[in-house]
């Protein structure tokens, strides 16, 4: 405690009766589109952070108010339903959750502010899910654990959100710690923490500023094929429960390549495998090896899971034979968002310039760039 400060747009809400939160958006070096596949990841909190104020009000009328989006929601706990593509319904999402487990929730009064870039594939969803669910455990004693916490924000998103995401966003929320990645085994949740030593490279961020529509019904979509894939597996191989019990051969010998399941697994049953290499990679210091693990992330995902979109792609191949660039790839659930690059820290400032202007003449977009810390999880402030 202590150590993040209550930003100055919250400062105005905040009395002796109100608890702050802050709970961090998220990077993910290696390991995409494997969460719900039960394999690993390798996300970390960083330095964008979403602020809840929350307080008691003694009855069951439930006050939210947005400092961003500059407006304020009333309703109670007994009218709770989700407000799709609203603000409100990732808070609303986390208060049903709660009821849904069997705890008595009273009303409340709650006022957001964050600086994780909406829509950037930084995972503001899950921090604002986290943050809401810390704080109401924090004000109300309910004594969930981080882990039931992170499960409990999961639901959220898939019933108030709609996307039925694996657990990673919310688990690396909850669980950062600075200057650490995690590597989360996403089928019992077990987890690790390896301080992220990139030596004279650095983490930068390329924001395409676009995020096409598509981006939450064909994540859905993937994960259901991944399904399918596992349900054709299954009747040669029913001890495999999901695509982390599966082998290459097993895909090659029970999908039909004609299948739109094939590529989808394939790319995971890589992925899964990948993730382990690139980890003894970071381990050994050879952050080249794990450089180019990152570059093949990329062309499965684009290639063969098909989550990439045309500026995505640009940004990773204008990047690709820059010896300073070691490695590159889109990040997070695709369709837009950024590419989350591996960069000599004398190289960054040229490279942000030149793909900038490249950007802007090629693609008419403006391109952003953020250069992240990682830093701890949620936690009272
Ligand atoms: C989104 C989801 C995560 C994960 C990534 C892709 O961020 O919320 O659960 O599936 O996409 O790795």
């Amino acid at each position: 405690m202590g150590l993040y400060r209550i930003p100055i747009q919250l400062e105005k809400f905040v009395n002796p009766g109100t608890i702050v939160v802050r709970s961090p958006g998220r990077i993910n070096l290696i390991g995409e589109h494997t969460d719900y596949n039960n394999g690993f990841v390798l996300p970390a909190a960083i330095d964008k952070a979403v602020y809840v104020v929350i307080e008691k009000n003694e009855t069951d009328a439930i006050f939210l108010r947005s400092v961003d989006f500059n407006e304020t929601i009333e309703t109670t706990v007994a009218d709770i339903k989700p407000a799709f593509g609203h603000w409100s319904t990732y808070i609303l999402g986390v208060a049903a959750q709660v009821i849904k487990k069997g705890v008595m929730l009273p009303g409340f009064k709650l006022t957001v502010y964050g600086d994780v870039p909406l829509g950037a594939g930084l995972s503001s969803s899950a921090a604002i899910e986290c943050a809401v669910a810390f704080a109401m455990n924090e004000l109300f004693s309910f004594g969930f654990d981080r882990r039931e916490l992170s499960l409990l924000a999961q639901h959220a998103e898939h019933e108030y959100a709609g996307v039925k995401c694996g657990i990673m966003d919310q688990f690396a929320s909850l669980f950062g710690k600075k200057n650490n990645v995690i590597r989360l085994d996403c089928r019992s949740l077990e987890y690790e923490y390896f301080p992220l030593e990139l030596n004279e490279f650095t983490v930068v961020l390329f924001d395409t500023q676009v995020k096409h529509s598509l981006a939450s019904s064909e994540y859905n979509v993937r994960r259901a094929q991944c399904e399918a894939g596992v349900s054709l597996i299954q009747q040669k191989y029913p001890e495999v429960k999901s695509l982390r019990d599966a082998t290459i051969l097993m895909v090659n010998e029970c999908i039909s390549k004609e299948d739109a399941s094939y590529n989808r697994c394939k790319y995971v049953v890589e992925e899964i495998a990948r993730l382990q290499t690139a980890c003894q990679d970071l381990v050994k210091g050879d952050v080249r090896a794990f450089g180019k693990e990152m570059f093949a992330t990329h062309d499965g995902l684009s290639k063969e899971y098909e989550v990439s979109c045309k500026e995505l792609d640009y940004l990773v191949e204008y990047v690709r034979d820059n010896p300073a660039v070691i490695g590159a790839r889109m990040m997070g659930g695709g369709f837009g968002g950024c590419t989350i690059n591996i960069i000599h820290k004398d190289a960054v400032n040229e490279i942000v310039t030149s793909l900038s202007d490249a950007y802007a003449k090629d693609l008419g977009k403006e391109l952003k760039h953020y250069l992240v810390n990682i830093e701890d999880g949620t936690s009272v402030i």
